[in-house]
């Protein structure tokens, strides 16, 4: 009798303990701030890291991802949480907005491609990844193909194993060139707005977001977490007024037969990344997959969430 009790009570212990583990795989996150050393000054930026408990930190492969912008947020990143089901994600604010330091002061020359591509090493320094992804939306891709492109002779990319280009461009004046073409389209009011740019924020904002809603993202209404970061981007514009004169002429298409890493290049029917701003990736790159989501503009990981998430958790596995 006892002897049976006790098998029942170490029954009862070990189901109890199976139900803790399975508990403990769950998703956590934790955030904070890393420091960033830069010509001798210290800014913060803002990251947040999501992992399962259960995950061992020498085999997982995280994956960090990379907004848009330039000058947006992580926030409208966050349906990317969805990927650390089987690996730790790593989301962050780029210098300048969200939660990371703000230098609205700054000078233009400060803004370049060169800070950003900092930022990023040193937030793969302070997690000591030996080995890990990157996932680029818009000008997040172009960090991304700038630091992919850098890092070519070091010792395999400095670690990174896999890169996903998501509604991005080897080349910003292709960009300019595909959303001018597609802006004719509008109304002449919208037009103007765009055009006026940022020299009229608020019929800016009004204009874009009319642009926004056909090839940025057609979900009606918007999803929290972009309008979020479209916020973000207006209340401290400085970042993209300012990062967008430096990077007028930049180019990847010249380096991109360097990156050997195998590249994943995505784009929507309704993007306005249109396709032929995305061939000279295809073209160009030693390792490269393409895929085009038929029912999505700018912002796939929203249009077509389940889609997207099968397609890139695949790829990175
Ligand atoms: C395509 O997306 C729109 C919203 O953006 C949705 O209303 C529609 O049902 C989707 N169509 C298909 C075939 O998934
Ligand atoms: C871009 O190139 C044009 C033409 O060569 C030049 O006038 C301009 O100053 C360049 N812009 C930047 C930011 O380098």
């Amino acid at each position: 009798m006892s002897r049976f009790l006790l098998t029942a009570v170490a029954l009862l212990a070990s189901l109890f303990s199976l139900a803790q583990a399975a508990r403990s795989k769950e998703v956590s996150s934790r955030s904070g701030y890393i420091p960033f050393n830069y010509n001798g000054e210290v800014f913060q930026t803002w990251y947040i890291y999501y992992s399962k408990p259960v995950v061992n930190p020498l085999r997982a492969r995280p994956t960090i991802v990379l907004h848009g912008g330039p000058g947006f947020t992580h926030d409208y990143m966050n349906p990317l949480i969805d990927l650390a089901k089987n690996r730790p994600v790593i989301l962050y604010d780029q210098i300048g907005n969200g939660q990371s330091t703000h230098l609205p002061s700054k000078p233009t020359s400060f803004w370049s491609i060169d800070l950003f591509v900092a930022e990023l090493e040193n937030v793969i320094k302070f997690f000591s990844l030996k080995r890990y992804d990157i996932v680029g939306h818009s000008w997040g891709g172009m960090l991304a193909g700038e630091f992919a492109a850098r890092h070519s002779m070091v010792s395999r990319h400095f670690g990174l194993r896999r890169m996903v280009l998501t509604d991005s461009n080897p080349q910003r004046s292709l960009s300019i060139q595909s959303q001018a073409q597609l802006l004719k389209q509008f109304p002449a009011d919208v037009q103007q707005e765009v055009v006026t740019g940022w020299k009229d924020p608020a019929r800016y904002r009004q204009g874009l977001e009319q642009f926004f809603h056909v090839y940025g993202c057609r979900l009606s209404p918007w999803p929290a977490d972009l309008t979020t970061s479209f916020d973000a981007l207006f209340a401290e514009p400085s970042v993209s007024q300012q990062t967008g004169i430096t990077l007028a002429n930049w180019t990847v298409i010249d380096r991109l037969h360097k990156i050997k890493v195998p590249t994943l290049v995505m784009n929507g029917a309704h993007d306005f990344i249109q396709d032929f701003v995305i061939q000279p990736f295809l073209d160009k790159l030693p390792h490269v997959k393409y895929h085009k989501f038929e029912n999505s503009s700018h912002t796939p990981f929203f249009e077509e969430r389940e889609e997207f998430m099968s397609i890139v958790g695949r790829f990175l596995e």
